[in-house]
């Protein structure tokens, strides 16, 4: 619940602490936000949307995939590279539906934030586990968590923000990123013609975030998963090729439904990561803000 951890966020436009009045949530000098009756509040400070958070077909498509358990192996081992002490704080950037999140949490006592951009995500993470609050925040921009409050920061297949990451983390905190291998999904990839990962845009975000982390632990997980037709729908529905399909082109349409269950390879790489400078030195760092 969004109370038990308001005592980590920050208001995006003053920085201040914030409380809860009656159905909004307040900072000092009364910059109000309103709590959604699903429960999560949206912390966005009139930044614009930047355009890529998950439509409701996407955070659906995920839902689906998810729940049915088809990534629990990588959701067993991000539990145990994230585990957080009973109490402490684990915040994940572009949380989605919180799925992860709540694995982590598990039965730790940890607390959790999520954040997220797309509100059709962050009302499913608000629902996500009974320790956790749900923020929609874009992690581009400022994150509206204080400094130091965390104990780790995990990001499941989505945006990084290398200075802020570092500035949210207490001293001796950790960053668990977790990216698609090279031949994640292969060959469904090949078949559909999906987007396959960048090699190279994997590796630039990595040089951005090594300004600001180093790197403790790297792994590669690595699972088969038997997936029936409407498995495969929600694979491709909620990954990045669900962007530049329209209807016509969807696995529907294309042949998939009625098709037999399949082995598809699931291929990640799971980092951890250290910050290389404290909070503090990140905040004497003029050019922070603007990185
Ligand atoms: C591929 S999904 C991964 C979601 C979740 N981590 C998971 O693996 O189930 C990427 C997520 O990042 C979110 N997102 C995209 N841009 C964002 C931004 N600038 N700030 C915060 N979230 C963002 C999307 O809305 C989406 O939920
Ligand atoms: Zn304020």
């Amino acid at each position: 619940m969004l109370g038990d951890v308001l005592d980590v966020l920050a208001c995006p436009v003053c920085g201040g602490g914030l409380a809860v009045a009656g159905q909004v949530v307040r900072c000092a000098q009364r910059h109000s936000f309103d709590v959604a009756r699903q429960g999560y509040v949206s912390l966005l400070s009139g930044s614009r949307s930047p355009g890529t958070a998950d439509t409701a077909a996407m955070v659906a498509a995920r839902d689906d995939f998810l729940s049915a358990g088809h990534y629990a192996p990588l959701a067993a081992r991000l539990a145990e590279l994230a585990a957080a002490p009973s109490g402490g704080v684990v915040l994940d950037a572009g949380a989605g539906t919180g799925y992860y999140l709540a694995a982590v949490l598990g039965e730790t006592g940890a607390r959790g934030v999520a954040l997220d951009i797309s509100k059709h995500a962050i009302r499913r993470a608000a629902r996500a586990h009974p320790l956790a609050g749900a923020v929609v925040a874009d992690v581009w921009h400022g994150l509206p968590v204080k400094d130091a409050s965390a104990d780790v920061v995990i990001n499941v297949f989505a945006p990084r923000n290398g200075a802020e990451f570092a500035r949210v983390l207490r001293p001796g905190g950790r960053l668990v990123v977790v990216t698609p291998a090279a031949g994640h999904l292969a060959s469904l990839v090949e078949r559909l013609g999906l987007l396959s990962v960048d090699e190279h845009k994997e590796r630039r975000v990595e040089e951005r975030l090594g300004r600001w982390f180093t790197e403790v632990s790297g792994e590669r997980l690595e699972f088969g998963m038997t997936l029936d037709a409407d498995a495969v729908a929600a694979v491709v529905g909620m990954g990045p090729s669900a962007w530049h399909r329209d209807r016509a082109d969807a696995p529907e349409a294309s042949g998939v439904s009625g098709a037999p269950a399949e082995t598809v390879t699931a291929s990640f790489v799971l980092t951890t990561y250290s910050p290389c400078l404290s909070s503090k030195a990140i905040h004497d760092q003029a050019s922070y803000l603007t990185d």
